[in-house]
């Protein structure tokens, strides 16, 4: 695979355009409209700038990185890719569309692959003439550091094709495993029971944002604690993900805190909208951008 589609340039879709055009790729990069493209060429100009300035990439790569990049809002740039990756937001509708759109654009041997994390890669492999070669290629956030991607793969999914996504990942310089098409795979079926208990611990009074957060920065050594990452995701995504989870585990641990619920109606969807548990001035190395 030398070029690639992405679908989707928000935070998620312009950090994957960056991880495939860092690996020699070339990148086409597609939006609803010009005004979305030119958000996404923002994400990518602050994001390669920001390695420049920290000494991590010298400004020629920096330069070529970008060179290799197009985008576009015209899906008919994305004809001749050999693999595109949805991250689109998560609307069944509005992938099913997409995929049917992808379907009608790309050449038959392209591989259509989808960023969800936790919609059914089944139901969009079905609505497309190539469910063979459909599959899930799960990014975390940011993409451009986090190492891990999710291979998913559906009973429709060809033989040999996620060794292709898992040897792609790789030369990306990412961590892949593969996983089966259930709800949240792996990673987040484990973190999102986690974060939506701290939503409950803080709504029931257990103990403070703060406190909470460093318990587990200090006490549990992860890099961030569940109301700095809870932001970084977005809350709605949360929120989304956990209803899911509910639906198909019936698990109570998935079943959304209401604080998660109240903060998402109020329409604190976290560094996406400049405030979440924290606002942005509280948190400035975090929700700089
Ligand atoms: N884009 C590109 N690079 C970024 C970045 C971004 N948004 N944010 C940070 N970086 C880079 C920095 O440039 C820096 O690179 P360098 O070492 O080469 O200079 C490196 O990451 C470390 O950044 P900082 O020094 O600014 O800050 P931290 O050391 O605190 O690291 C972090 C930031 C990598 C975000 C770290 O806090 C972390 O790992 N947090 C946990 C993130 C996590 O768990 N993500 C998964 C969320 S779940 C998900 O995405 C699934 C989805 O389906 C919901």
């Amino acid at each position: 695979m030398e070029t690639v589609g992405v679908v989707g340039l928000g935070i998620m879709g312009a950090g994957i355009v960056e991880v495939f055009a860092r690996a020699g790729l070339r990148v086409v990069g597609v939006d609803v409209d010009e005004a979305a493209v030119g958000r996404g060429r923002g994400h990518l100009e602050l994001s390669t700038g920001r390695a420049v300035d920290r000494g991590r990439l010298a400004a020629e790569e920096r330069a070529a990185i970008l060179d290799r990049i197009t985008l576009t809002p015209d899906r008919g740039a994305l004809a001749d890719v050999d693999l595109v990756v949805e991250a689109v937001p998560e609307v069944m509708e509005l992938k099913r569309a997409l995929f049917a759109d992808l379907d009608r654009i790309c050449k038959p041997s392209a591989v259509l692959a989808t960023n969800t994390s936790s919609l059914s890669v089944t139901t969009i492999a079905a609505g497309t003439s190539r469910p063979s070669q459909v599959v899930g290629m799960h990014f975390f956030n940011p993409a451009p550091v986090m190492k891990l991607v999710e291979v998913v793969t559906t009973v429709l999914t060809a033989d040999g094709l996620a060794a292709r996504i898992a040897d792609l990942a790789v030369r990306l310089g990412k961590t892949p495993i593969t996983v089966g098409d259930r709800a949240g795979f792996v990673a987040n079926r484990l973190l999102l029971g986690y974060l939506n208990h701290a939503c409950r611990l803080l709504g029931e009074g257990v103990s403070g944002r703060d406190d909470i957060d460093v318990a587990m920065r200090e006490g549990a050594g992860l890099p961030m604690g569940p109301f700095q990452l809870l932001d970084l995701i977005g809350l709605d995504t949360a929120y989304e993900i956990c209803e899911v989870l509910f639906h198909e585990t019936k698990d109570r641990r998935h079943a959304p805190s209401p604080l998660l619920r109240e903060l998402v109606a109020a329409g604190r969807r976290g560094r996406k909208t400049g405030e979440g548990f924290y606002a942005r001035t509280e948190t400035p190395t975090l929700l700089d951008e």
